[in-house]
This record gives C-alpha cells, sequence and structure tokens, in this order.
C-alpha cells in the first residue's frame, strides 16, 4: 500500500482493496485521512454492503436528513443527476453539516454511474487555507466563532438554494426539518479533531456570520476568507473513474462538484460517518 499526496490537496492510495484492509493497513488509510483531509482510491469494486463495511470501521453512521436515500440501503445518500435534470447537488464550494452542532466527520463517496466527460469533483485544503493566511488575519480570527445554518439551503422558503431549482425536488427533500434547525456556533479556526493541526472552518454555503460583528464586518472578514481558501493552489480536482472512492473530513476539506455533463447521467452513492463537537 502506498500513500501519494497530491498536488494541491488530498492524497492517493494505491495498491490495496478495502474491502479487506489489514489491522496495518486499516491504521495507515486513518493515519492518510488525518494528515491529508481527502484520501482518494481507484479501481475498488465495492457492493453497498462493502461500502457500509468500510464506513462503520471508522465511526457510526450518519442518516442524512435531506437526502434521497437508496431504496435498500437507508445508510446510503445518493447524489444522482439524471439526464434531463439541470440543477446538480452540492455545485459550490462548502463543506458538509457544519449546520449541526456536531458535523459530520466525513464522507465515503462510490461513483456508480458517470459521465463521459466532466462531473469532476474539487477538493480544497483547510488545513493549508489556514496555513497560508497572513499573521495579521491569524491574529484575528484566532479566537472567533461563526453561526452556521442550513435553513436558506434545505429549508422551504421559495428562493432557498433548492427551491429556487425546481428540478432537485425528488433529490433534496425534508424541508420542514431544516425550517425548525437551530443555528449553531462552531470555531472559525478549529484544532482538527484527528490531527490536532489547525484548519479553517467557515464555508460559503453554510456560514451565515461572524458572531459579534457588524453584518458588514462579518460579511467582508468571510469574503476575505474564502477568497483565499479557494486558491487552486490549496485545491485538487478529482477526475472520477469506474472504481473511484473519495473519503473526505469535513473538518479539513471544502469539496465542489462540478456541474458540467447536461444530458448525461451521474450517479454517486455517499455515506457519512457521525463526528463530534469541534473546538
Ligand atoms: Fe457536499
Amino acid at each position: 500500500m502506498q500513500v501519494t499526496p497530491l498536488q494541491g490537496a488530498g492524497a492517493e492510495i494505491t495498491g490495496v482493496d478495502i474491502r479487506h484492509l489489514t489491522p496495518g493497513e486499516f491504521a495507515a488509510v486513518r493515519q492518510a485521512y488525518a494528515d491529508h483531509g481527502v484520501i482518494f482510491f481507484r479501481d475498488q469494486s465495492l457492493s453497498e454492503d462493502d461500502h457500509i463495511a468500510f464506513a462503520r470501521r471508522f465511526g457510526p453512521i450518519n442518516i442524512n436528513r435531506f437526502f434521497q436515500a437508496h431504496e435498500r440501503f437507508p445508510e446510503i445518500a445518493l447524489v444522482l443527476k439524471e439526464k434531463e435534470q439541470k440543477t446538480n447537488i452540492g455545485g459550490g464550494w462548502h463543506t458538509d453539516h457544519s449546520y449541526d452542532a456536531e458535523p459530520a466527520m466525513g464522507s465515503v463517496l462510490v461513483a456508480r454511474q458517470l459521465p463521459d466527460a466532466g462531473g469532476d469533483t474539487w477538493f480544497a485544503s483547510m488545513y493549508a487555507a489556514y496555513d497560508t493566511l497572513d499573521a495579521s488575519t491569524k491574529a484575528e480570527i484566532a479566537d472567533l466563532q461563526a453561526v452556521h445554518s442550513a435553513r436558506h439551503i434545505f429549508g422551504s422558503a421559495p428562493d432557498n438554494h433548492y427551491k429556487a431549482n425546481r428540478d432537485t425536488d425528488s433529490r433534496i427533500g425534508n424541508a420542514a426539518a431544516a425550517d425548525v434547525l437551530e443555528d449553531v456556533t462552531h470555531p472559525v479556526v478549529i484544532a482538527h479533531p484527528l490531527s490536532g493541526k489547525k484548519a479553517l472552518y467557515v464555508n460559503p454555503a453554510f456560514t451565515t456570520r461572524i458572531e459579534g460583528y457588524t453584518d458588514q464586518a462579518s460579511h467582508e472578514l468571510l469574503a476575505r476568507l474564502y477568497a483565499h481558501a479557494m486558491n487552486p493552489a490549496h485545491a485538487h480536482r478529482f477526475k472520477w473513474q469506474p472504481g473511484s472512492v473519495a473519503f473526505w473530513d469535513n473538518r479539513a476539506t471544502w469539496h465542489w462538484a462540478m456541474n458540467d455533463y447536461h444530458g448525461e447521467r451521474r450517479l454517486m452513492h455517499r455515506i457519512t460517518i457521525e463526528g463530534c463537537a469541534l473546538n
């Protein structure tokens, strides 16, 4: 088994069948995940049961409240775009579940049906985003908290992210659960629960403001942090192939699903693993 760091973010792990990890391989995979924030495997052949078993080795499974589930395996959320649909899921920089008090650790995404071309996923390292900030910005954000919500993304308001795009109705649901979500706060800079390294923990989808800042000051700081974090030097564009698996950590990365394959069907199976409170 070999771990190869990738340009920008993440690492590719080769020479391993993730259905049959030895205890030593499992420990090395877990370490690579903590170190790099996202790890990629190629040429795997996972059944749904294999996918669930792999994810469970890392923690309890979180059943997503908003995504369409696999009809036989409720642990598996479908990330689907039909050929006649125009809107994809996750088509902007974000990290999943920051709207929860204990955000999910991460997800294992398995490619099931891919377009002939396109449908890549970008991943950005929030370790690198933090490390490359200038000293005065690091000092400014050291003790700040940010507010996160999913109401404007998954809620029932007609102008929310998905309701504004009617063709996602069958894929994103349970708006009533989003409507009653309480805002949560997390530190702007977290000590990563697995690695101990500092990571930037705000994102353009779910972070709504900096606690204690005016609207304008909050907007200005978040815009500045996002512009910095979006630097392609901190990111890797992952090209999916049959058998590809990506396993990302929500506390150490952002991701962005490219929506450049209209007229073709793309189906991914996602399993999300529970996380913990952040500080
Ligand atoms: Fe996502």
